[in-house]
């Protein structure tokens, strides 16, 4: 097989069971990137794993909770395990639940903080300690989202999440510039997945109606951004938000 340019690299995605998380796998693996992903759903986990493993790559998948501790940790040992070290981690485990701010449950508001904004930051932590070790640097990409720069009426606390992600990613950038480990985060608009499958007839149509591009974007268009902020293409460039939106947030 001809040189790739992510030959040799190591990566994880979370979440990458489906949806934007499957395709950033695929377009990884693609560029010759062994991948590790991880989700809730073991059967998904493995068909995931089985297409990448057609495309040629050495694949991995490991069931895990994207917002428990022992379960990241576990991830990224079971990583270093299998392939001895790790390159790239992308973090995009999410979930909404979506209520009016004055409905909104405490449980609604603690889960989606905690997987979409605490599991970021344990598996940051968790990968940074391998990453330092190794000495070669590394990439960390956030999956953030238009609803954490603008905010989003009933979703208070998916849009407050993904505000604190893009916080995450600009200080992690500062802190761990000094090892060549490079952080940014990536903030898709609206992608035609499971997620945006469940939204109302009536709100998906608001949502095209404002938007430049008059459509719904695909898994793909996100990874392709995913793809080149992995890749050496991106070495000058650390805790910047890139928008992959069709023009519905400048
Ligand atoms: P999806 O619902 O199709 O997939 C979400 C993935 O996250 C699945 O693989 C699921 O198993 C995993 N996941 C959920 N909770 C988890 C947990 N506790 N532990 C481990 N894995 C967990 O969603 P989609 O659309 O592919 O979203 C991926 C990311 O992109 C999310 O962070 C989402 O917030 C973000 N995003 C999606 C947009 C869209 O329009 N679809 C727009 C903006 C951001």
């Amino acid at each position: 097989m001809s040189h790739q340019p992510l030959d040799g690299r190591v990566a994880i995605v979370t979440g990458g069971s489906r949806g934007i998380g499957a395709a950033i796998a695929a377009a990884l693996a693609e560029d010759g990137a062994a991948v590790v992903v991880s989700g809730r759903d073991a059967a998904r986990l493995e068909r995931v794993v089985a297409e990448l493993t057609d495309l040629g790559r050495a694949a991995h998948g490991v069931v895990a909770d994207a917002a428990s501790r022992e379960d990241c940790d576990r991830l990224v040992e079971a990583t270093k395990q299998r392939f001895s070290r790790v390159d790239i981690l992308v973090n995009n485990a999410g979930i909404t639940r979506d209520e009016l701010l004055i409905r909104m449950k405490d449980e609604d508001w603690d889960r989606v903080m905690e997987v979409n904004l605490r599991g970021a930051f344990l598996m940051t932590r968790a990968v940074t300690k391998a990453m330092v070790r190794q000495k070669t640097g590394g990439r960390i990409i956030n999956i953030t989202s238009t609803a954490g720069a603008m905010g989003n009426a009933g979703q208070a606390n998916y849009s407050a999440a993904k505000a604190g992600l893009i916080g995450l990613t600009k200080a992690a950038a500062r802190e761990l510039a000094h090892w060549s480990i490079l952080v940014n985060a990536v903030a898709p608009g609206l992608i035609e997945t499971d997620m945006t499958a469940a939204l109302p007839a009536k709100a998906r149509e608001a949502l095209l109606a404002q938007l430049p591009l008059k459509r719904i974007g695909t898994a793909r268009e996100v990874a392709e951004m995913v793809r080149f902020l992995a890749g050496d293409g991106a070495a000058y460039i650390t805790g910047q938000v890139f928008h992959v939106n069709g023009g519905l947030y400048m």
